[in-house]
């Protein structure tokens, strides 16, 4: 039976640490997305793509154009990793504007994770975008201090970490079904 593959990018690690666990989980073949080949995705079962979101962007969003007709012709689920909430709709507008129309047809499955956040290790231009969100979320709180969301916003300068192995349970019975249906 061919295996799944789990393809990813990561720039802080997040999204590779849970990569890691759902291919450890499944059996499936980890695959980070610089290392590619066509092979990986044309022999899988099932592909499940895990990425990044930044400044409300699917980050690797490429990736899925370059590889569109395979994708679309494979049991394909796309996994975003973010701060926000899981139930944020900046997630899923994310992920509508990354999709070209090929795999938009197709309405892939979509698991949302939580990432993490560590300051110290930002790069500048990063650190640059983040003063520039939190400068944001002060004045807007500042307008209007009962906004929930804003409030929420205003964490910015603050480490996080939600990186959580249970939450990718949805993921990993998602890789271990399309395993198991592969010819
Ligand atoms: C510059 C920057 C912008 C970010 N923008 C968002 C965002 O719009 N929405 C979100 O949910 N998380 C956002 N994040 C949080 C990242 O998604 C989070 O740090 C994630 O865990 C990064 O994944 P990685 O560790 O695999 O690189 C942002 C982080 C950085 C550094």
């Amino acid at each position: 039976m061919p295996a799944a593959t789990i393809v990813y990018g990561s720039r802080y690690g997040s999204t590779e640490q849970y990569a890691r666990w759902v291919a450890e989980d499944t059996g499936a073949r980890l695959v980070e997305l610089s290392t590619l080949q066509r092979s990986d995705l044309e022999s899988a079962s099932a592909i499940a793509f895990l990425s990044p979101i930044l400044a409300a962007t699917l980050m690797y969003r490429k990736a899925l154009k370059r590889h569109a007709d395979v994708l679309a012709t494979t049991p394909f689920a796309l996994v975003t990793v973010g701060l926000s909430p899981c139930d944020d709709p900046d997630r899923d507008n994310a992920i509508s504007r990354a999709l070209p129309p090929t795999l938009a047809d197709v309405d892939p499955p979509v698991f949302h994770l939580r990432g993490a956040i560590d300051y110290g290790r930002l790069g500048f231009v990063h650190r640059m975008m983040m003063r520039l969100v939190d400068t944001q979320a002060r004045r807007a709180v500042r307008r209007n201090p009962t906004d929930e969301a804003l409030t929420r916003a205003h964490v910015a300068g603050v480490d996080q970490d939600f990186v959580d192995r249970a939450t990718t349970a949805p993921l990993v019975g998602w890789v271990r079904q399309h395993s198991e249906l592969a010819p």
